[in-house]
């Protein structure tokens, strides 16, 4: 690990592997498809580990749709709050669901849609409780999905899905008050549909999710309205597989110890900041609670562009690793170039011990887009 070039995220097999062996227990047991959404998770490296264990992915629009036939095997559902013209033949052509966010949308592209996918509408329950307003899908004037006041019981001709996302970082207590929510609002309908989307947000791979009650609710609803389901998780899937590793570049002293890392919170850790959260670091502990403290921060000129504050055992030196817990889902598929700084690399460890570097960045990827 140590001839590796920093900043790079390392994802490990043993531990995805783990994850999808729930995920694939769940669909197994309750009888559900699971996609990946691969808006939390699009890691090539690991695509056919992947498609070995789920059903497909769930996609936000053309890139996406593209990347999961290019590297994953399955079934491609695409939902997008809005699909262009210039974009909709070939999101058909890769789809094999395709969900709309308003009747709008659907009117515009049924006659196209429904001759070469199935056709879904994205609903809002309107059960807010996600627990930042950035990530609740539900929250006041929400444009994604179609509420009880909206919904237009006569337009349904040609719908065979319904789809709703309503949850993040949430458990089975919080599913089940969605699906209440769901069935009060658009109950009658279900049962005229083949199929359900549950979406995701459900933290499946977490310690103490409830793996059994995700279970008997999915299994539950199924037999009450004889439709298929499916989830979508993103997050479950990359849940605590890997970390991002960086190196001290420098230490400098203004009232505190400041190691500035090779990386960046903002530009490779965003949702530490947008959440926000605090990254856990190997080895080290909260601000003060080990001998030696000090701010980590990113090599940007962004004053705000802070780890945060941790000790350690031992004072760090220039050329330390530094490495993040938990920093696969929603870092790779969300970081920038910011300032010039280079894309961390990605690498993988094989269960064998083997590692790969899957992708190597450098300045390309900054001059492409700028
Ligand atoms: C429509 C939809 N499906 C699935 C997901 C995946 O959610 P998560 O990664 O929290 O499981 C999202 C996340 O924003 C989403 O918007």
């Amino acid at each position: 690990m140590s001839n590796l070039k920093t900043p790079y995220y390392l994802c490990e097999e043993k531990l995805l592997r783990k994850n999808l062996e729930i995920l694939k227990y769940v669909s197994e047991k309750s009888g559900a498809k699971v996609l990946l959404a691969l808006k939390g998770f699009a890691f090539s490296g690991f695509a056919d580990l992947v498609s070995d264990y789920l059903s497909g992915c769930t996609c936000s629009g053309l890139h996406e749709a593209k990347f999961a036939k290019e590297y994953f095997r399955g079934q491609i559902h695409t939902y997008s709050p809005a699909f262009k013209e210039e974009e909709i033949e070939e999101i058909l052509s890769l789809s094999h669901h395709l969900i709309f966010n308003s009747f709008a949308q659907l009117e515009k592209y049924k006659d196209k849609a429904q001759k070469k996918v199935s056709i879904g509408l994205r609903l809002n329950p309107e059960v807010s409780s996600s627990p930042v307003d950035l990530y609740n899908p539900c929250g006041l004037h929400s444009r994604l999905g179609i509420t009880k006041k909206n919904f237009e019981e006569g337009k349904l001709d040609g719908v065979e899905g319904l789809h709703f996302h309503a949850l993040c970082e949430q458990d089975a207590d919080a599913l089940e008050e969605v699906l209440k929510s769901f069935e009060e609002k658009f109950g009658k309908f279900i049962s005229k549909m083949k199929w359900i989307n549950f979406g995701g947000g459900h933290h499946i791979t977490r310690k103490d999710y409830d793996v059994e009650k995700l279970i008997k609710l999915i299994y539950d609803f199924k037999e009450k309205y004889s439709v298929e389901v499916f989830i979508e998780p993103g997050e479950a899937v990359g849940w605590q597989s890997g970390t991002l590793v960086t190196t001290v570049l420098d230490i400098v002293d203004n009232g505190m110890k400041i190691a500035i890392l090779d990386s960046s919170a903002e530009a490779h850790m965003p949702d530490t900041l947008a959440m926000p959260y605090r990254a856990e670091v190997r080895g080290a502990g909260e601000a003060n609670e080990k001998k030696y403290t000090y701010r980590l921060g990113g090599n940007t000129c962004l004053a705000g562009d802070i780890m945060g504050d941790y000790s350690f055992d031992k004072p760090l030196h220039v050329g330390d690793k530094i490495i993040f817990e938990d920093q696969i889902h929603y870092t790779i598929v969300k970081n920038t170039t910011f300032n010039g700084i280079k894309l961390p690399n990605l690498t993988i460890l094989r269960e064998n011990g083997d590692m790969e570097i899957v992708r190597e960045f450098g300045y390309e990827e900054y001059k492409r887009r700028n």
